[in-house]
């Protein structure tokens, strides 16, 4: 630590004596580098290309992030994003006294921010978000020329600085979002007669959106969400996106929407609304997005699609909405998706004007208590752009229809989860050549697997977990091209797959992408082996085959699923060696093996030791490499010359079976050896 700081020390007294070297050049300006030199001395490394060593870059307008007038000579721009690794903004600031631009966003830096920072009369955009600034803003700025402030992302605490506005009176852009900011939007706030987008998600801020808020005559978009208002006034208004979700707002929607002269998009999701949606809601005629989803809305639901010819996208799920679909719907001409998952109780049919809602791409009908699947599949089928359909927990009990008429060509995703369904499944499943999700998990379904799935060339998240399906796993499941082909898009982002029964939450925004590429077959009566072919599968993220009857060893190709974040075999009756090859699999987050008949030592030095026992247990022949407690080391073997790589599987494989009359079940011990010897000669 002492170390540490001393060099700093040094590092920083010589950056400060080279820096002065410089200050003899005449091109650079003396308060320019004063600040420059200033700035760098607060931070806690130098700046890249800031080395004055470097005399390409002497000349401290060359330097990185660092931008002059060329008439003047004065530094107008400092933009350094992402480039600093911490540290506090010298007061010294101040001598760069011509600057128009900042851009210190995404940078570790903390402390205070300095008052000069807020004198700086010629500025016009600060970014200062994404870093750690804490403690309250000066009560006195002057930011004339301020257009553009953002200081969103940081631990700002105190009420929120609107008397800038006094002197900056052209701001547009004021971003205060992810702070510990408190007390109400001030009546100052009327003074930011240019603003056009205010965000304050993410703080503390209560009371209602004032009027003299919504009245200002260019504000286009309000981002409040996540706050503690509750009440919002009625003054007309051009904005286009309000945001008002999570905070805590209760009892009716205000009936103020007539006010809102140019609204396209309300979220107000999470909050405690109760009673309907308010005539100049369900007759807007600019609202293209309404999300309304999680909140104590009752009644029937009653849209006048005539009037709202720019509705897009519905979401009314988690409500308490009652009666039936309303057969108007599908003249609502833009309607592409709509969600009224998890609402009181819907009673079917689904309208048969659903067969002409040629908008519609998007329905979950999720938790509904819906009846009979088999008239809403006959609808649904003839709704020619319908894309993604989630019916998870409805009827319940009923037979998984077996019409072979049914046909849904568009579909690339369809969710049957949770519905207690019985039957096996049917023909018409195999024409749905598109689908890139099928979730049929946790039903009663039975008989086997069909080999056509094999076939669909879009298919990367298959769920059949939960239900009664016996006989083999079709080799053809091993043939699923998109699991298969290289061609790289994004990873998947697992933090959205934490709840199976939450798919039709992110569904909803059409991001199938999002789910990550999976084979989930768990808790089934599976028989036979596990494929080798299963390791082409190379994209799979998810391989879950827990809780069957599969026999076999475990195939030595699963290593080559270098993506594999989950690998789940536990409860089968595998037997063999966990083979040493799975050490590759660096992403492994989950995994397990419990609970079958596997032999031979757990491959050490790798993802795989860093599994707890569970992972392993009731395998009476496994054990670690290092306790040994169950596994006697047979002096013979250790003594046997090291198989080479080719010659290790067989090998493995003719000697899994030695048994040791110990009282304790089978152990393999050449896997002792071999393992540590390869992977020796491999790294060196
Ligand atoms: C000097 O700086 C320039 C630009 O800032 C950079 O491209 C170059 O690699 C630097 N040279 C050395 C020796 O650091
Ligand atoms: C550069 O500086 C000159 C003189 O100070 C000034 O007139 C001009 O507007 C500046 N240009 C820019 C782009 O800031
Ligand atoms: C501020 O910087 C961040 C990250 O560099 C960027 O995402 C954001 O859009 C900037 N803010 C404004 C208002 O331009
Ligand atoms: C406006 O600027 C003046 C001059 O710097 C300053 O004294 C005053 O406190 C500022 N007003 C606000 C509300 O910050
Ligand atoms: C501007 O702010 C002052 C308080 O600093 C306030 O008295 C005045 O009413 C505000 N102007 C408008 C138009 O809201
Ligand atoms: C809406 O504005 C009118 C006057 O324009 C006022 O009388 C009424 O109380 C306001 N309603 C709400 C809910 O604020
Ligand atoms: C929700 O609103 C109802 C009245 O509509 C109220 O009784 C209840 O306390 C509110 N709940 C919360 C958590 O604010
Ligand atoms: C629903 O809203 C409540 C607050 O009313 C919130 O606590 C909860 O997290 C929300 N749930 C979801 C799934 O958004
Ligand atoms: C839904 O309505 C029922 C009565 O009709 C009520 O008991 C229940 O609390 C309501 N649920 C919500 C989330 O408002
Ligand atoms: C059907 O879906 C496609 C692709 O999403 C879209 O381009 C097209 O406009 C949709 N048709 C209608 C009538 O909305
Ligand atoms: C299964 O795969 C084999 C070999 O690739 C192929 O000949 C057969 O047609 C496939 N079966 C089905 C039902 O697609
Ligand atoms: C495990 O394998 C051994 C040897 O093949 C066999 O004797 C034993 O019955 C198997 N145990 C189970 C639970 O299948």
């Amino acid at each position: 630590m002492v170390v540490a700081l001393r060099l700093w020390v040094f590092v920083l007294i010589s950056i400060q004596t080279q820096l002065l070297v410089i200050s003899q050049n005449p091109t650079c300006n003396p308060n320019d580098l004063r600040g420059l030199t200033g700035f760098m001395n607060a931070l806690y490394s130098p700046i890249d290309g800031w080395w004055p060593a470097n005399s390409s870059s002497s000349y401290c307008c060359n330097w990185i992030g660092v931008t002059c007038n060329s008439s003047s000579g004065r530094i107008v721009k400092l933009q350094l994003p992402d480039q600093i690794s911490g540290g506090r903004i010298s007061t010294s600031v101040s001598y760069l006294d011509q600057l128009t631009t900042l851009d210190l966003s995404h940078n570790f830096l903390s402390g205070p921010l300095p008052v000069p920072l807020f004198h700086l009369t010629h500025l016009k955009e600060l970014n200062l978000s994404g870093n750690e600034f804490n403690r309250v803003l000066p009560v006195s700025i002057n930011l004339p020329a301020l257009q553009v402030l953002d200081i969103s992302d940081n631990n700002l605490r105190g009420f929120l600085p609107f008397g800038l506005c006094v002197n900056s009176s052209r701001i547009r852009v004021l971003d205060f979002a992810s702070n510990y900011f408190t007390g109400i939007i001030p009546p100052q706030v009327g003074n930011c007669t240019f603003l056009e987008h205010l965000s304050v998600a993410s703080n503390f801020i209560s009371g209602i959106i004032p009027d003299f808020l919504l009245g200002l005559p260019r504000l286009y978009k309000l981002a409040f969400q996540d706050n503690e208002f509750t009440g919002i006034g009625n003054s007309s208004s051009p904005l286009v996106h309000l945001d008002i979700s999570s905070n805590r707002f209760s009892g009716n929607i205000p009936d103020v929407f007539h006010n809102f002269l140019s609204l396209s998009r309300f979220v107000s999701h999470s909050n405690n609304l109760s009673g309907g949606v308010p005539p100049s809601l369900s007759n807007s005629q600019t609202i293209s997005f309404l999300n309304l989803r999680n909140n104590s809305l009752d009644g029937p639901i009653d849209f006048n699609c005539l009037k709202m010819v720019n509705l897009a996208s519905l979401d009314l799920s988690n409500n308490n909405f009652s009666g039936t679909i309303p057969d108007n719907l599908a003249s609502c001409r833009e309607l592409k998706a709509l969600n009224f998952s998890s609402n009181k109780l819907m009673t079917g049919p689904i309208p048969e004007s659903f067969k002409n809602f040629e908008s519609l791409s998007y329905l979950s009908l999720a938790s509904c208590s819906f009846s009979n699947l088999s008239s809403t599949l006959e609808v649904l089928q003839h709704s020619p752009n319908l894309t993604i359909l989630v019916l998870t927990m409805n009827f319940y009990g009923e037979q998984l229809p077996s019409d072979s008429n049914l046909q849904f060509k568009t579909l690339k995703a369809l969710v049957i989860s949770n519905c207690g369904l019985t039957g096996s499944l049917p023909s018409w499943l195999n024409s749905l050549t598109q689908l890139q999700l099928l979730d049929l998990s946790s039903n009663h379904l039975t008989g086997s697997i069909p080999a056509k799935f094999g076939d669909f060339l879009s298919l990367f998240y298959l769920d059949l977990s939960n239900n009664s399906f016996s006989g083999e796993i079709p080799k053809n499941l091993t043939e699923l091209q998109s699991l298969i082909s290289l061609e790289d898009d994004l990873a998947p982002d697992l933090m959205n797959y934490n709840s199976r029964n939450l798919i039709w939450l992110t569904l909803q925004d059409y991001h199938i992408r999002m789910f990550p590429q999976l084979l989930d077959l768990s808790s089934n009566v599976l028989t036979g082996p596990i494929w080798p072919e299963f390791g082409n599968l190379k994209k799979l993220v998810v391989l879950d085959l827990k809780h069957n009857n599969l026999s076999g060893s475990i195939p030595d190709s699963l290593s080559a699923l270098r993506n594999l974040q989950t690998l789940d075999l536990s409860y089968n009756s595998l037997t063999g060696t966990i083979p040493s090859s799975f050490m590759v699999l660096l992403m492994l987050s989950k995994f397990s093996v419990a609970y079958n008949n596997l032999t031979g030592v757990i491959p050490s030095g790798s993802q795989l030791s860093t599994f707890a026992d569970a992972s392993f247990e009731g395998n009476p022949g496994l054990c670690h490499q290092d306790s040994l407690k169950y596994c006697e080391r047979p002096q013979v073997l250790l003594e046997t010359p090291a198989a080479s790589n080719e010659e290790e599987h067989s090998v493995t494989r003719l000697l899994a079976f030695v048994g040791f009359g110990t009282g304790f079940f089978v152990t393999v011990f050449y896997m002792l050896v071999v393992p540590v010897l390869t992977s020796y000669k491999t790294h060196s």
